[in-house]
């Protein structure tokens, strides 16, 4: 069963007066429990993906298409109901950088308690912050320390306990690792492919393709607000169809073989200022004349690559 539909989203923010085309019509779907990794360089529109599909983009954002979620539409429902009955409860998501917004003067547990108060929750507290504390492999005595009294792990751990407090079915990780040491990063994945098992459905935003690879079955590449390729993880790691998502694969540093690592030379275009070809056309070792001017459709097998090589 299809669990969550993005079809033809768009976004657009309104920034001094000029307009920045974070998500450029983009779709995809996931089966339930089914997880994806979002990976792309910094800009590229994954926080503003991930941002969209909890309606929680700022003022200056306008959104559309469309978004079914486990058979709801929910850019259609009315903000006060999604936050009643949605948000936290049935998908929820780790900021980027949320670890560092934990409020200085309060312990952790009266954070929670907060977030529990503001979603109208009437059982025991005191058991249900106990639990989601435990479920990220944290002792309750964190609950009375004050966030900078705990490590960077431990932080990151509260607030992926923080989204999960309500049992949502789904959560959206962005970056969660991004700022941790390898060690505690491990951890953290560890983490996650446990909440994977035990039945949540995940959707990691990361630029690190190597940490996306341990939880995800999908993986969407994006580049410049588009998914330029999609499909399942195991193919396109293999067989990466996308001259971009080759050059990203081919830019991880691999303990076990001896194959040269290249960089991709330049940087992605303005996102106030796109070109009308393909956007990966001036990096592109591939590119064709008909890459400059015509934007190249979505082609479609077993996922779907936009590019015109596979025409
Ligand atoms: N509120 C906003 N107003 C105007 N522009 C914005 C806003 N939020 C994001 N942008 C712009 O939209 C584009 C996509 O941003 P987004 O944060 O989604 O990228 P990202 O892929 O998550 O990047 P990173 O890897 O650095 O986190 C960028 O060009 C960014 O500058
Ligand atoms: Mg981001």
């Amino acid at each position: 069963m299809v669990f969550l539909s993005v079809n033809d989203l768009d976004v657009q923010y309104q920034s001094q007066g000029k307009k920045v085309h974070a998500i450029d019509h983009i779709s995809f779907s996931l089966q339930e429990k089914e997880s994806i990794g979002i990976a792309g360089e910094s800009g590229c529109g994954k926080s503003t993906l991930g941002l969209a599909i909890m309606k929680t983009l700022q003022e200056n954002a306008s959104v559309s298409g469309e978004i079914l979620f486990d058979g709801k539409s929910i850019l259609a429902i009315p903000d006060p109901e999604f936050t009643k009955n949605i948000r936290w409860k049935q998908i929820s998501m780790v900021f980027q950088g949320a670890m560092n917004s934990l409020d200085p003067v309060f312990t952790i547990k009266k954070q929670f308690e907060e977030i529990l108060k503001k979603h109208d929750f009437h059982e025991d507290y005191k058991q249900v912050i106990e639990s989601a504390i435990s479920s990220v492999g944290l002792p309750r005595s964190v609950l009375d320390k004050y966030p900078h009294e705990i490590s960077g792990g431990m932080k990151q751990r509260v607030v992926i306990a923080m989204a999960l407090i309500l049992k949502p079915k789904m959560v959206i990780a962005d970056e969660p690792t991004t700022a941790l040491d390898v060690l505690v990063q491990a951890q953290i994945m560890t983490l996650l492919k446990n909440l994977k098992k035990s039945g949540l459905g995940i959707m990691l935003i990361s630029h690190d393709l190597g940490i996306i690879s341990e939880i995800a079955e999908k993986i969407g590449i994006m580049y410049a607000g588009q998914i330029v390729e999609f499909g399942l993880l195991s193919d396109i790691y293999k067989n990466p169809k996308h001259p971009y998502t080759f050059a990203l694969l081919n830019s991880i540093p691999s303990l076990n073989n001896t194959t040269k690592i290249t960089s991709l030379k330049g940087s992605p275009p303005s996102m106030t200022n796109l070109p009308s070809g393909c956007r990966f056309y001036d990096r592109c070792p591939q590119a064709m004349e008909k890459c400059k001017k015509e934007p190249p459709k979505v082609m479609t097998s077993s996922g779907f690559v936009m590019c015109w090589l596979y025409e």
